[in-house]
């Protein structure tokens, strides 16, 4: 097994055996430090080291236990160039509104430069699992019906848990990834790219490498700031962390 520069993480050549006993990182660590890593080797990464990540994925929730996922494991160059030209033609409208959102920010400036660092570079991203939703008789959703907005919820909140599990487990391992949608903007696009049925849909894209970047810690609003208790509005913890401390 080849490691990197800090010689104990594992890189281009592990295997699934040389990385299974990272799964086991605390928790805590590992949501605290699981941000977007964009930028990623081309070195490919073992088939047997991405199903183990989709297996851990798939503990996640779904509406009714529906287990209505589906993942499109993507290595094949052109079908990434067809999706990096989405993902390109989407960034030419939300990065020019970015950038000029980000003027002055430098913190956002590094974020949209690794994002466009992704998008030159999608086609050489070693694994885009594309995390897909089936329509099925449990799911409470049919293709071009208006469903009410419980079916909606429920519909593509079958899939986020189990992504959120894949980017943990990412994490723990040292394999770069992060959550994008930008290349989906077109869902007929995407099915044609893809040859999805008009019964599956794809939610997102978690691109998987070897990290180049770093994990580390993310930063967050104060938890205060976003908890209302009994009422929206009725903020009592405003400013605060879990511990009681003002951070702001
Ligand atoms: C629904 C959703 C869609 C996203 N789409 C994209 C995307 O298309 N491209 C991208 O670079 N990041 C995308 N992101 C990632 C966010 O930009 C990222 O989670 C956020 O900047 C926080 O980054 P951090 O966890 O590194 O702090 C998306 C995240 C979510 C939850």
């Amino acid at each position: 097994m080849e490691t990197n520069a800090t010689d104990t993480l594992p890189g281009p050549g592990s295997t699934l055996a040389d990385v299974e006993h990272l799964l086991a990182m605390p928790l805590q660590q590992a949501m605290m430090t699981q941000r977007a890593v964009r930028r990623v080797l081309p070195d490919p990464v073992d088939d047997a080291i991405v199903l183990r990540l989709i297996e851990l994925a798939m503990k996640a929730p779904t509406g009714s236990n529906s287990q209505s996922w589906e993942f499109i494991v993507v290595k094949d160059r052109e079908v990434k160039e067809r999706l990096q030209k989405r993902y390109r033609q989407a960034w030419a409208v939300y990065g020019s509104v970015g950038r000029r959102i980000a003027a002055g920010d430098a913190k956002m400036q590094r974020m949209l430069d690794a994002v466009e660092w992704q998008i030159d570079n999608f086609a050489d991203i070693p694994v885009l699992i594309v995390a897909c939703l089936r329509t099925t008789p449990r799911s409470g959703h049919l293709p071009y019906v208006p469903m009410p907005h419980v079916a909606t919820t429920s519909f593509y909140g079958s899939i986020y848990p189990s992504v959120q599990n894949l980017l943990l487990a990412a994490r723990a391992v040292n394999l770069g990834a992060s959550l994008i949608t930008l290349p989906l903007w077109s869902v007929t696009s995407a099915r044609s790219i893809l040859g999805l049925p008009v019964t599956v849909t794809p939610a997102c894209i978690v691109p998987i490498g070897w990290a180049r970047g770093k994990y580390g810690p993310t930063t967050r609003r104060p938890v205060g700031d976003v908890v209302h208790v009994d009422q929206y509005g009725n903020r009592p913890w405003r400013g605060q962390d879990a511990s009681g401390s003002v951070t702001v």
